[in-house]
C-alpha cells in the first residue's frame, strides 16, 4: 500500500533531519556553556587556544543571530509596508475584472480572477484536454517486445530507436518551452490553465517514451544521448533551443516590438513546426510499422500523445494569432520564409538519416519529406501565413485518420479502451 504521507518511504530521512536538529540544538547549548566557563579559564595556557576557538565561534554565532533578527526585522517591515500597499491597491479597484481589460500578453487585468472569459476558447481547449487522458501503463505492450526482438529488421529498429531517441529529447524540450518561457508571459488566466495541462502532457509524453525504451529493453543512456551524437537528430534540437533561448530570458520585454516580434515567431515555430509538423508527422515511421501489424502497443501510445500535439499545435496556433491582432504585429516576410526553410532542411537531413540509405517497407525518407510539406502548407494556413510548399502532396493519408480515429472502435484490437469520455472532439 502507498503511504501518501511518505509515498517514497523517506521517514528514515525524517528521523535523520530530527536527528541533525538535535545535535544542533546540543551545540548551541554546548556553546552557551562555554561561553560562561571562558573567562574562569583565562590563566590556562592549555585552554587558550580552544577557549579563543570558542570565543571566535560563540562571537560569531551571536553577531549571526543579530543579523538574522535584523535581517527578519526590515523583511517583516517590508512585508507589512507591501501588505499595506496591496490593501490600498484593493480599496481602490475592488471591482471585479471585466473580460475587455484582458489581453494575452501585457495585460494588466487581475490574473488571479478567471471569469469572466475573454478567450473563451481557451477554458474549452482545456476542458477538451482533459477528455483525453491516458497513462502509458494503460497500454499492452507485450507483442511489441516480441515485434522487437523477433521480427523487426535491423532497418525497422534503426527506424524506431531514433524515432524515439528523438521524441525523448523533443518532448522535454516543448515541456520547457511552454512552462518556462511562454506560461508566464501570459496575462489570462484562462490560457495559463490550458498551458499548465499541457506542460503535465509533455511531461506524460516523456513517460511515455520511457515506459517504451523500458519494455523494450533498449538501453536508456545511449538512447537518451544519442541526439548528442547523431548530427541529423542534433540539428533538429539545435534549431529548437536557438528559439527557446531567444525568448526565455529574466530580461525580456516585451513591450518592445522587436522582443515581441521575436517572441510571436519563436511561439509560432513551436506551435505550427515543432509541434504541429515535426510531432504530428514524426509518429508517422512507427505509424507505418502499426499498418503492417508491428509494434501496435507503441503506436497506440503514439496515438494519443498525437491527439495532445494536435491540440497543443492549434491551441498555440490561435494564441499567436490573437497576440498579433493585439498588437498589430507585422511579421517580416523573410524571416518566415527563412523559418519553413530552416526547418525543411533539418528534417530532410533527419528523413535522410533514418530511412534514407535503407527504407522500411512501405515508407521511404522521400515520402517523410513530402508530408512534412503537406502538413506544413496546412499549418501555414492556420496561422494566415502563405503556403510555403505549393502542390507537396499527402503521401500518408491515412495519417489524419490515426488522429481522428475514436478509440471506443477498438480498431486495432489492442484495449478496449473508452478513449474519449466528452462528446465528439475535432482533434485538428
Ligand atoms: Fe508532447
Ligand atoms: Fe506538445
Amino acid at each position: 500500500m502507498l503511504d501518501w504521507d511518505d509515498p517514497l518511504g523517506n521517514l528514515g530521512n525524517k528521523k535523520a533531519n530530527e536527528k541533525q536538529i538535535n545535535s544542533l540544538s546540543e551545540s548551541y547549548a554546548l556553546s552557551g556553556v562555554l561561553n560562561k566557563t571562558r573567562h574562569n579559564n583565562g590563566d590556562n595556557s592549555a585552554n587558550k587556544f580552544t577557549s579563543d576557538a570558542v570565543d571566535n565561534s560563540v562571537d560569531n554565532l551571536i553577531k549571526t543571530t543579530a543579523k538574522v533578527d535584523t535581517d527578519s526585522t526590515r523583511i517583516s517591515s517590508q512585508a507589512m509596508l507591501s501588505l499595506a500597499e496591496e490593501q490600498d491597491n484593493i480599496e481602490r479597484s475592488i471591482d471585479p475584472v471585466k473580460a475587455s481589460d484582458k489581453r494575452v500578453i501585457n495585460g494588466l487585468a487581475d490574473v488571479n480572477q478567471l471569469a469572466p472569459f475573454k478567450y473563451p476558447w481557451a477554458w474549452e481547449y482545456f476542458l477538451n484536454a482533459n477528455k483525453n487522458h491516458w497513462t502509458p501503463l494503460d497500454i499492452n505492450m507485450a507483442q511489441d517486445v516480441h515485434d522487437y526482438q523477433h521480427t523487426l529488421t535491423e532497418n525497422e529498429k534503426h527506424v524506431y530507436e531514433n524515432v524515439l531517441a528523438y521524441l525523448t529529447t523533443s518532448d522535454i524540450l516543448a515541456m520547457r518551452n511552454i512552462g518556462l518561457a511562454v506560461m508566464e508571459k501570459m496575462t489570462a488566466p484562462e490560457l495559463q490553465i490550458y498551458q499548465a495541462r499541457q506542460v503535465y502532457e509533455e511531461a506524460l509524453h516523456t513517460w511515455t517514451y520511457q515506459h517504451c525504451i523500458e519494455t523494450i529493453g533498449l538501453d536508456q543512456s545511449e538512447i537518451y544521448n544519442r541526439y548528442r551524437v547523431v548530427p541529423e537528430i542534433n540539428a533538429k534540437i539545435q534549431l529548437a533551443n536557438r528559439r527557446l533561448n531567444s525568448v526565455m530570458r529574466n530580461d525580456i520585454d516585451l513591450t518592445n516590438p522587436a522582443e515581441l516580434n521575436n517572441f510571436v515567431m519563436a511561439y509560432a515555430f513551436f506551435a505550427g513546426i515543432f509541434e504541429g509538423c515535426w510531432f504530428y508527422n514524426g509518429f508517422t515511421p512507427i505509424f507505418s510499422l502499426q499498418r503492417r501489424g508491428l509494434m501496435k502497443g507503441t503506436s497506440e501510445q503514439l496515438q494519443y500523445i498525437m491527439r495532445d500535439e494536435v491540440m497543443h499545435a492549434s491551441f498555440g496556433i490561435r494564441v499567436v494569432k490573437q497576440i498579433m491582432l493585439e498588437n498589430e504585429v507585422q511579421l517580416d516576410p523573410i524571416a518566415i520564409r527563412e523559418m519553413w526553410d530552416e526547418s525543411e532542411a533539418v528534417e530532410i537531413g533527419y528523413a535522410n538519416y533514418l530511412l534514407g540509405k535503407n527504407p522500411i517497407l512501405g515508407y521511404s525518407a522521400d515520402d517523410h519529406i513530402e508530408q512534412f510539406r503537406f502538413i506544413a502548407n496546412r499549418r501555414a494556413r492556420q496561422l494566415g501565413f502563405e503556403e510555403p510548399f505549393p502542390g507537396a502532396e499527402n503521401r500518408s493519408p491515412w495519417l489524419d485518420e490515426q488522429a481522428n480515429m475514436r478509440k471506443e472502435k477498438n480498431f486495432f484490437e489492442t484495449r478496449v479502451t473508452e478513449y474519449q469520455t466528452g462528446g465528439a472532439l475535432s482533434w485538428d
